[in-house]
């Protein structure tokens, strides 16, 4: 399909980078479109492991064109790291990426404020990456943002900054905190521009080219739809649009572009950060998971929390992004335990209820209802069809199938490349 859009149905950390990377070999091109560096894709090949937070993971493919789209919020320092640590392992992305013109600009004063925020906020801190990724959202919705087109133009990078800056620091008078020096910034940032320039395009034109003329485009959402913020769970959520609603905003293709939908879930859930989470499991079940599954976030080195599969969330993110087929994550980390639980729905004050509710103190107060599974022992690494998993993890997968309410197409065993179950015609009937 040409334009085929991956993204997360949970709250990140489904193991997108790994079904991006299965796919961005049958890809020209590879999108970022919202989000910025506080993502954290891991791929695998071979003995190498890649973690990239700002470029898309098609950059460790040799010949497919990476695009960061107008919708993602570029922090220039992190974008030169990944560039030259890809470049001293032998990965050479000139003129294979293109960094949009109308993208805006993590700056060092927005990293400073997403820590000053957090702290102001105190108790109800939202446990960001630090990023700096909310306040440059916040200086774009609120117009004071900086584009890579005006740190290209010195006149208009001076005539801009200092806009951003006098709100910031209005909020550090309040807070009785230092105000941020415009002078240091502009000096920290000097030379920025040039760097940037080879990769800067309009990528709106280069991304239309490619759609007219054909060409296989995936878009690769970050984070999740529990993190959306307008279907995740706000005020804890992150600031951008994470599923496919985001692509026409982020990238300037039209709505119709798109022409597959795969979504991604882990086969339990994790989060990372603060915020609900009502099939958290603090106790032994979570802590396998969360060792067996090396649950830590790969952005901040955080343990996420885990939890058993929220079919609530997953449903709600499958019926609003459309969800055309799923790819099932790191099935092999439930290997081990006895009985796995389904949350099927919630129950709230006596009343069922299969959404999640609008308020956070309400999600809070939401007790899942379980549907239990037998567990398996067997290592699943080496399966590679359906009928190598063990008649438990089948009958597992299949109920989780039926409450997603569309079709699973790829099974994951294991974080290499070759580990995972190709289901193209769908899930055998029979067991
Ligand atoms: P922010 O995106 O840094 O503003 O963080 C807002 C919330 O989103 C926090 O709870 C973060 O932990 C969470 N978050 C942001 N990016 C990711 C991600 O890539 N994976 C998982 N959680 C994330």
């Amino acid at each position: 399909m040409p334009v085929t859009c991956v993204f997360g149905m949970q709250w990140g950390d489904e193991g997108k980078g790994r079904i991006v990377d299965l796919l961005a070999a049958e890809s020209d091109l590879v999108v970022r479109y919202q989000g910025g560096a506080n993502a954290g894709h891991t791929v695998v090949v071979g003995e190498e492991r890649y973690v990239l937070h700002l470029l898309p993971s098609g950059a460790i493919q040799p010949g497919t064109t990476n695009v960061i789209g107008n919708g993602v919020v570029v922090d220039p320092e992190v974008l030169f790291h990944e560039v030259d640590s890809l470049a001293a392992r032998g990965i050479d992305l000139s003129g294979r990426l293109f960094v949009s013109d109308r993208a805006h600009v993590v700056m060092p004063h927005h990293k400073r404020m997403d820590e000053a925020l957090e702290k102001l906020r105190g108790d109800d801190a939202l446990g960001t990456t630090s990023r700096g990724i909310g306040p440059t959202y916040g200086d774009k919705v609120r117009r004071a943002g900086l584009r890579v087109a005006d740190l290209l133009e010195p006149s208009r990078y001076e005539d801009v900054l200092p806009k951003s800056i006098e709100a910031w620091n209005a909020i550090l008078a309040r807070a009785e905190m230092a105000p941020i020096d415009v002078g240091a910034v502009m000096d920290e940032t000097r030379g920025w521009g040039e760097r940037l320039r080879p990769f800067v395009a309009d990528t709106v034109a280069v991304l239309l080219d490619a759609w007219r003329g054909g060409k296989r485009i995936l878009m690769e959402g970050a984070q999740g739809v529990g993190l959306d913020v307008d279907h995740g769970t706000y005020p804890y959520v992150t600031s951008s649009t994470t599923g496919p609603a985001g692509i026409p905003a982020g990238t300037g293709l039209p709505p119709r572009a798109l022409d597959r939908i795969l979504g991604i879930v882990k086969a339990y859930t994790t989060r990372v950060g603060a915020g609900p989470f009502p099939t958290r499991d603090t106790g032994p079940s979570g802590q396998r998971m969360g060792e067996q599954g090396h649950e830590f976030g790969a952005t901040t080195g955080r343990p996420r929390d885990c939890g058993w599969f929220d079919g609530v969330l997953a449903k709600r993110a499958a019926a609003t992004q459309g969800v055309d087929a799923v790819a099932l994550m790191k099935l092999d980390v439930l290997s081990g335990l006895e009985e796995l639980k389904v949350c099927t729905t919630y129950e709230l004050d006596g009343t069922r209820i299969d959404a999640p509710p609008a308020w956070t103190g309400d999600l809070e107060a939401c007790v899942p209802v379980y549907e239990t599974f037998p567990g398996w022992e067997e290592d699943l690494g080496g399966a590679r069809q359906f009928h190598d998993l063990p008649a438990t993890a089948q009958t597992y997968v299949r109920a989780l199938q039926d409450l997603l309410g569309c079709p699973i197409e790829m099974i994951s065993v294991g974080a290499e490349r070759e580990r995972f179950i190709p289901l193209d015609e769908g899930i055998p009937v029979s067991v």
